[in-house]
């Protein structure tokens, strides 16, 4: 047991002295808009402007990536979240960057990996008069929040009945008035009883007590930071420290339970992380200290004005500069 263990550690050590670095890099233009780990550590992206969801496996040489599924009845998936062990849901709808949103277009799907390499789809429910549904997470086996940036609403889901409601709508969750673009709430994480949540242009990031059963808040939303620019899609570690990316300021972000925001990787004029958008912790013995960061490769907001290239996914290490 004690050579495993030190033979993990030092593997993990090889692991983090290689970091940051490029996992994969799909073509330009592809916008990854959102990552979830699996247990067996392979990894799940999900595509803006094409309803994909492609399945890369960190560890192969060269690393590898396939399309687990194309959706037809859309062009993007957005949020994705695990419901039980390798299963999980993710959101599909249209949206474009020249008109937003399709009202109503939004549904949200379960995706099982459970057996093998036969994967099997299926539709969860519509979600009636939706916005753009962004970030998803997972309160219990039957139970989803739902972040509706445009409408800027907290939605629940139940799973078994298809129903979906608004459980929260305050100032936390609504889009800036007058920001460059319609958008509020957007990455969403259960993590210890709370719901983490980020306010893109109000540059926050907030959390709320949920009830475990229902997923309705319980308590009234605390600022965790507001000093995180334009925050995405979020991350919690189970000691309750934070990843998030600033997607508009190509910097990925830790910030830790004391409210210390640290800089782990990239710049406004760097490439690393060019319009980050996701973020997510690995989860095996291997990777148990890698953030997987997914970007945009800037197709919309070009590093320094000119540069864009193929979204990406990056790792790097979580506890890079940690002051224990
Ligand atoms: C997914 O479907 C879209 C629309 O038909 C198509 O443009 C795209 O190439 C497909 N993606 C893959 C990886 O086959
Ligand atoms: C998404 O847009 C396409 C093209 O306009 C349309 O055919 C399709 O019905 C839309 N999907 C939904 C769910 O509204
Ligand atoms: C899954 O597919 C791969 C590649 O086609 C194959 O090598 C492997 O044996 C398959 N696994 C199962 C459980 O079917
Ligand atoms: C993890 O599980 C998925 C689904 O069964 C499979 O396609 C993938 O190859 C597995 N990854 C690893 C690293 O074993
Ligand atoms: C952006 O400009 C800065 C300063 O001129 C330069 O150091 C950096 O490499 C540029 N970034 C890209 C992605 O071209
Ligand atoms: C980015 O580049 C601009 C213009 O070249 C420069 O003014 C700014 O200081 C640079 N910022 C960083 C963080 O390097």
């Amino acid at each position: 047991m004690r050579s495993l263990f030190s033979s993990a550690l030092l593997f993990a050590a090889v692991v983090r002295a290689s970091l940051p670095k490029i996992i994969y890099q799909f073509p330009n233009p592809t916008w990854i808009e959102n990552i979830r780990s699996m247990s067996n550590g392979s990894l799940l992206v999900t595509i803006l402007g094409q309803a994909e969801v492609h399945i890369i496996d960190p560890f192969d040489t060269p690393v590898t990536s396939s399309l687990i599924h194309n959706f037809s009845c859309a062009n993007s998936v957005l949020g994705i979240t695990e419901i039980v062990p390798n299963t999980f849901a993710v959101a599909v709808g249209n949206y474009t960057n020249e008109n937003g949103a399709q009202i109503g277009s939004f549904s949200i799907w379960k995706i099982n990996l459970a057996n093998g390499n036969s994967t099997h789809v299926s539709k969860i429910a519509s979600i009636p008069r939706s916005g753009l549904i962004n970030g998803i997470t997972t309160v219990n086996s039957n139970t989803l929040l739902l972040a509706d940036s445009t409408l800027g609403q907290l939605l629940k889901l139940d799973i078994r009945s298809g129903k979906s409601k608004v459980v929260l709508e305050d100032k936390t969750i609504k889009p800036v008035e007058g920001a460059a673009i319609k958008i509020g709430i957007n990455g969403v994480r259960v993590k210890n009883g709370y719901l983490y949540y980020t306010n893109i242009f109000l540059n926050s990031v907030f959390r709320v007590k949920i009830d475990a059963w229902t997923g309705v808040p319980t308590s009234r939303p605390e600022t965790v930071s507001s000093e995180i620019p334009t925050p995405d899609d979020l991350d919690v570690a189970d000691d309750g420290t934070v990843f998030v990316p600033g997607s508009l300021s190509n910097t990925v972000f830790r910030l830790q339970g004391d409210g210390e925001v640290t800089p782990l990787a990239g710049n406004l004029n760097s490439s690393l992380v060019a319009s980050a958008t996701g973020a997510v912790l690995g989860r095996t013995w291997r990777d148990r200290n890698v953030l997987y960061v997914t970007t945009t490769g800037a197709i919309n907001s070009p590093v320094n004005g000119t540069f864009t290239e193929g979204g990406k996914v990056v790792a790097l290490d979580a506890s890079e500069g940690w002051t224990w």
